[in-house]
């Protein structure tokens, strides 16, 4: 059974990659800032809440990533899956003329340096599994291929992920651990807001189906619906 490991897993893609996750089988890690909203959030998920245990990791923040891996390398001493869905937009994005640097640094600390941690960080774990998969949740916004203006923060700190996927799928190819990036569209949660066109099941799809079903040699792309898209 794939004992599989979500950040930001209380609320939007996250919850419910918690949710498609355990119906398929999965152990689940629910990674949560703050516990008693990840309790409740894991009470949500009705009769597969038994296959979800509720471990606090803030992703920006580098004591609490070390305190979930000791955790976790106590027992139980494996990951077979990463999915690192913890993000942020943040409301004072701007155009990469007019941007400050405040907020791109805090968009990068929790989008790029979180993922980078966490990986770090559960890395000898990973490597205790026979095959593990670690799937970074990107956005088109960061598509070099698609660029646009505005929201400067957001679209560099997704470049700047799939740069951390692509060079370490590289890196790890020969440690049987597949890594990928992917874009969930435009999804109706607190961050996508009520106007967009996904729903959260929808929205998840994909990063649960490159954790539990892809073919585990696919490594180093970017992903949308099951299928393969331009960087
Ligand atoms: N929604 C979309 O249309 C869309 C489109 C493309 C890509 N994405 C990406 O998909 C992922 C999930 O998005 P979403 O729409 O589900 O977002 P959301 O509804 O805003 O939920 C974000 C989740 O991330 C957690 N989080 C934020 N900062 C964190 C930190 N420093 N440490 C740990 N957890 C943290 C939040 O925890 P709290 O509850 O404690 O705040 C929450 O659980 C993000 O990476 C986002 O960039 C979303």
């Amino acid at each position: 059974m794939a004992l599989a490991l979500v950040t930001g897993g209380n609320r939007g893609i996250g919850l419910e990659a918690c949710r498609q996750l355990a119906e398929r089988g999965a152990q689940v890690i629910m990674g949560v800032r703050d516990l008693a909203k990840g309790q409740a959030a894991k009470a949500s998920l009705g009769a597969l809440a038994a296959r979800v245990t509720v471990e606090q990791v803030a992703v920006d923040d580098a004591a609490s990533v070390t305190g979930l891996a000791q955790r976790l390398g106590r027992a139980p001493g494996r990951l077979d899956v990463l999915i690192n869905n913890a993000g942020v937009f943040d409301k004072r994005d701007a155009a990469a003329s007019a941007v400050a640097t405040e907020v791109v640094e805090h968009t990068f600390r929790t989008n790029v340096l979180g993922p980078m941690r966490m990986i770090q960080a559960l890395l000898l774990l990973l490597r205790s599994s026979k095959s593990a998969r670690i799937i970074n949740l990107s956005s088109g916004m960061g598509a070099l291929s698609d660029m646009a203006a505005g929201y400067a923060a957001y679209r560099m700190s997704k470049t700047a992920l799939n740069a951390l996927t692509a060079t370490l799928a590289s890196e790890l190819a020969t440690h049987r651990i597949a890594v990928n990036s992917m874009c969930p569209g435009w999804v109706k949660t607190d961050m996508g807001g009520p106007g967009a066109t996904r729903s959260v099941g929808e929205g998840a799809d994909t990063a649960v189906w490159l954790a539990l079903e892809a073919d585990q040699t696919l490594s180093g792309k970017f992903w949308r619906d099951r299928a393969e898209i331009p960087w």
